[in-house]
């Protein structure tokens, strides 16, 4: 049968998911690529370091040379995290002929301009399929399988650490940073995990959905996020005791104003497909205008739901057919503007609000009139039991109905400065 040499650079989590399955099922990758994908090298920093696979004798190498300077290899798959090395050794991937399979979103949110119009200049393919929901195949979904439509909306769960870490707070009353550093040795979070947690993560992935979905190449520092570092463990319970659940939420929607797209975590209604999504889960809703709507759900972080989207890349990349897309969809163009989204004050939504308040008389009125002189319409408001640490403070819950994210932002602001308030403002969205 004939063989098609490929090379891995970096063997951590997914670098060795990848060996793993180009080593030990060759035969099944070898029959959907009607050839032998042959591992001829792995790169990594420290030849020393004890490594969680054994590869073949002269595989293992610290010499990035040692592909590059290979013509018998035609695609790498690079798995190591972060914006530099990893810009400038894709590069020189690319300018050695190589055509490079990629995991890292925060590369191609950064940098995938300047990549993508190299590899277009050099003839060259990018395949980053693992880089949005690990497992999910969304980007092939998204860019060829829904082309026939006009996506509306998507409203995704993107980041498998911080579902997992809520899972685990709302499940097992587990400590917060407990749930972090179980994510971590799972092998789900990145390097830095302050960057799943804040929103970082899903609104990189985002940005790479809506460029997809909407040809909308957006800077991914332009989407409003917020992250699941203000929500407490009480507030899932109160979100429960309403009929939700909160999930960190990405969401790119065309609204009258434009192409709303945000990070934040969300009440979603118990029992509706998102709301169901557990532990290093990923989800994506997608509406388009011909097909209605279509839900993909899936493992979107781990060793081997990541490795599986990296050797299908790898397969459609030696067979020829990632590159057709390639060169078709034309992606990251620096040819085209940037969009900038609408500034999260115009964006509508309905919220969910939490204070510690003087439990005293008159205090729910003094905050029911700061949201009524901001045309804020209060759909519940519910007063909590307080600790027994500080019995005289009480956790107030108040849901909205429909407004704008700069009404409740301008309300808060006013309200952070009675005198009843005793800080631990938390602002959720919530699914309509
Ligand atoms: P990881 O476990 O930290 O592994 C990264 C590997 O890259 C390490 O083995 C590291 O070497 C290696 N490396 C760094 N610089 C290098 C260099 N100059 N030359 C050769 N090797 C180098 O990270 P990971 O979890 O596998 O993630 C890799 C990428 O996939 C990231 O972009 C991440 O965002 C993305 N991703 C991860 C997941 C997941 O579930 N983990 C899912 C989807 C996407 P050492 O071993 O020497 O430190
Ligand atoms: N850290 C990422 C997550 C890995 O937890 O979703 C998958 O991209």
């Amino acid at each position: 049968m004939e063989k098609t040499k490929v090379a891995i650079v970096g063997l951590g989590t997914v670098g060795t998911g990848v060996a793993r399955l180009l080593l030990d099922y060759g035969d099944r990758t070898a029959r959907h690529a009607g050839r032998t994908l042959w591992l001829e090298k792995v790169v990594v920093r420290d030849l020393h370091k004890p490594r969680a696979i054994r590869l073949p004798q002269g595989v293992l190498t610290d010499q990035l040379e040692d592909v590059t300077a290979n013509p018998e290899i035609k695609a790498v798959a690079q798995l190591i995290g972060g914006l530099e090395p990893a810009r400038s050794i894709m590069l020189r991937l690319l300018e050695s002929g190589k055509d490079v399979i990629t995991a890292n979103k925060a590369l191609l949110a950064e940098h995938g301009g300047e990549l993508f119009d190299r590899a277009r200049e050099l003839g060259r393919t990018i395949a980053f399929e693992a880089s949005v929901a690990g497992g999910i195949p969304i980007v092939t979904n998204i860019s060829q399988c829904l082309s026939a439509n006009q996506i509306t909306s998507i409203h995704a769960i993107l980041n498998g650490t911080s579902n997992y870490i809520l899972t685990r707070m709302e499940e097992d009353q587990c400590d917060f940073a407990e749930a972090v550093a179980e994510a971590q040795r799972q092998g789900y979070a990145e390097a830095d995990p302050t960057m799943d947690i804040d929103g970082t993560d899903a609104a990189q992935k985002l940005a790479i959905l809506a460029h997809l979905a909407f040809g909308a190449r957006v800077n991914w520092r332009d989407i409003p996020r917020r992250g699941i570092q203000t929500v407490e463990a009480d507030d899932l319970q109160y979100a429960r005791q309403l009929g939700y659940r909160i999930k960190l939420l990405a969401v790119a929607e065309l609204i009258d104003s434009g192409l709303q797209l945000y990070v934040s975590p969300t009440l979603v209604k118990i029992g509706t497909p998102l709301a169901e999504v557990r532990g290093a889960y990923n989800a994506v809703s997608v509406v388009g205008d011909a097909v209605g709507r279509v839900f993909f759900h899936g493992l979107g972080a781990g060793q081997m739901p990541t490795a599986s989207a990296v050797v299908a890349d790898l397969i459609d990349v030696v067979v020829g057919r990632a590159p057709i897309t390639f060169r078709t969809l034309e992606l990251w163009s620096q040819r085209y503007d940037r969009l900038k989204p609408p500034s999260p004050e115009q964006m509508p939504g309905r919220f969910y609000l939490r204070f510690n308040v003087e439990d005293r008389p008159g205090v729910m009125a003094e905050l029911t009139s700061v949201l009524g002189r901001h045309q804020i319409s209060i759909a519940s408001i519910i007063q909590h039991p307080g600790s027994n640490d500080d019995p005289g403070v009480v956790p107030l819950v108040i849901m909205t109905h429909q407004t704008s994210e700069g009404a409740v932002l301008s309300a808060l602001e006013q309200i952070k400065h009675l005198s009843c308030v005793q800080g631990g403002n938390v602002v959720l969205r919530v699914r309509s």
